[in-house]
């Protein structure tokens, strides 16, 4: 049976700013440094190849990063970012509107600039990706149409950072959201995932946020069931010695597959 995380329990336990200031300091010393250079270095060849491009790319899950679009943006003529609580929408406005208050992604965004090999352009790194993002919209995987009551003409990526582990509560969810997302994808669309492995939690101050611990087999098996072909599966395991205690995780996955 499918079952989700509802947004009114996700909301009480997931203080998204704790969250930002506790994984997306990069240099900080936290188990997110290995998931940042991995995840971003992926991001980073799989948007500059030249395989996945196009004209519209729809963010699963957005709110309330923008870590994970900073490649795509060079790749995309419009982003459209989506939210599913409120809390996690504010913190994505106010770095839209550049408030005083908006979180600070400067450290995560030198890193893609350096890899761009652009050194020095962060600003107009930043710039650049608020300029794509053209809406954004609510999004609940466990729809039909995850962006419903809105229908948009399907797009030619989709991005799901970090996500589906944590709407959906066992297997069957998973291998349903991914038929859902498919709704919104072209034939022969991208499927971006990218994610933690193993993990049951990670904390975020003092709760431990639930997460659907996934393995490279059951990822395989979920994709293989709702009619996705893999393309690539790479994956980081944890490094021998790593003490990291605020979440059980093994490991680091980044996920290119495509709809027939
Ligand atoms: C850990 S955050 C990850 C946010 C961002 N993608 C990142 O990588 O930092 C989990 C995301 O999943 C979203 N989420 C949880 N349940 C969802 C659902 N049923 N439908 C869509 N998104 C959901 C949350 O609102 C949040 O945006």
């Amino acid at each position: 049976m499918s079952e989700f995380t509802k947004a009114f329990d996700y909301e009480k336990e997931f203080n998204a700013r704790l969250y930002l200031d506790t994984y997306f300091h990069l240099g900080s010393g936290s188990l997110a440094d290995d998931f940042l250079r991995f995840e971003l270095a992926n991001l980073h060849k799989i948007f500059t190849s030249g395989g996945v491009t196009g004209k519209t790319l729809i963010d699963i899950g957005t709110c309330p990063s923008i870590y994970h679009l900073l490649s795509a943006c060079e790749s995309f003529n419009e982003i459209i970012a989506t939210w599913y609580t409120q809390t996690e929408l504010h913190e994505l406005q106010m770095w839209m509107n550049k408030d005083q208050g908006a979180f600070d992604w400067s450290s995560v965004v030198k890193h893609v600039c350096e890899l761009e090999g652009k050194s020095g352009k962060c600003q107009e790194k930043e710039d650049k990706l608020r300029g794509k993002i053209k809406q954004v919209l609510h999004c609940d995987v466990s729809k039909n149409n995850p962006l419903e009551p809105v229908v948009l003409p399907k797009a030619d990526c989709l991005i799901a950072a970090v996500c589906l582990e944590a709407a959906c509560r066992n297997q069957n969810s998973y291998i349903t959201a991914l038929k859902n997302l498919s709704n919104l994808l072209k034939p022969e669309g991208h499927l971006i995932l990218a994610g933690d492995l193993g993990a049951n939690y990670y904390e975020v101050g003092p709760n431990k946020i639930f997460s659907l611990a996934v393995s490279e087999q059951s990822l395989r098996n979920a994709l293989s069931e709702s009619g996705y072909a893999i393309r690539e599966l790479v994956s980081f395991g944890k490094p021998e010695g790593a003490d990291f205690d605020n979440s059980d995780y093994e490991g680091f996955y980044f996920i290119h597959a495509q709809k027939p």
